[in-house]
């Protein structure tokens, strides 16, 4: 395989951007392939088989691309499982890191929040993983349903967001927790309303650089690791593309990249 080929990203919309800022970070060499699937998000609400057939969709499309690999930069993605993920493709996948080695090393009294979409804490995936690695530790999940339509809005600073920032973080001070992931790739454009929410007893962790790490391991195992490139990004949306210029430019130098509009 030719190491010029793209590495995919793909998200159920704008959080996958999250990743992609860690991806360039780590691999500022590649050429990267973003797909947000806008028009459709939220996924986190929907059943285990719209997602599964929404992403069937969006990896059919990635390997039109030619991908070298994917990455789903989404947590209700990555639960499905990479085999279900893959399908009948070829190219590997990289689902995004429970965040488990940072959440351990963070957390002194073991009680640890997960903050995610309905779909991704109702398959007990972060609890598993983390327990599998510290039995004595205790993982709270909260579905944080009202996060992703406000920041897909663009909803920054509204009220309504201040309230649903509140109601979450509430929900999990109440189980006295020091550590909270966030398991969904959205969630970290209100990081700092979270970590002003928690205040500084908390650690707030973000699993996009370890979920990067992985994918740069991957590519070095397969010698496709690119060095010398010039670190090009094209980013596809399903929905309206200047929302979505908008909403990337909070979270990347968007000078170096090219938008587009794409129908699954
Ligand atoms: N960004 C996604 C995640 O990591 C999905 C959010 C959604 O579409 O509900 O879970």
């Amino acid at each position: 395989m030719d190491k010029n080929r793209p590495i995919g990203v793909l998200d159920s919309g704008v959080g996958g951007l999250t990743v992609l800022r860690a991806l360039q970070r780590v691999m500022p060499s590649e050429t990267f392939l973003y797909l947000g699937d806008t028009a459709r998000a939220p996924y986190g609400v929907r059943t285990r088989e719209t997602i599964t057939a929404f992403v069937a969709q969006m990896t059919d499309w990635m390997e039109q691309h030619q991908v070298k690999q994917l990455v789903t930069a989404c947590n209700t993605i990555t639960v499905l499982g990479t085999d279900v993920i893959r399908g009948s493709h070829t190219f590997p996948v990289i689902g995004m890191s429970k965040g488990v080695d940072q959440v351990l090393k963070a957390t002194k009294n073991k009680r640890i929040g997960l903050m995610a979409t309905d779909f991704t804490v109702s398959t007990g995936a972060h609890r598993n993983e983390i327990k599998a690695a510290d039995p004595e530790a205790e993982v709270f999940g909260v579905g944080c349903t009202k996060f992703v339509p406000l920041i897909e809005g663009n909803r920054f600073g509204s009220p309504e967001l201040k309230e649903a920032i509140g109601e979450y973080a509430e929900a999990l001070q109440e189980k006295d927790v020091d550590t909270v992931i966030l398991g969904c790739t959205h969630y970290p454009f209100v990081r700092e309303y979270l970590e002003e929410a928690f205040g500084p007893e908390v650690t707030v962790i973000d699993p996009a650089e370890a979920t990067a790490l992985q994918a740069k391991a991957n590519l070095e195992a397969r010698n496709l690791l690119q060095t010398d490139g010039a670190g090009r990004c094209t980013i596809c949306f399903t929905g309206d593309l200047e929302k979505g210029k908008l909403l990337a430019s909070r979270m990347l130098d968007t000078g170096q990249c090219n938008f587009e509009q794409v129908r699954l």
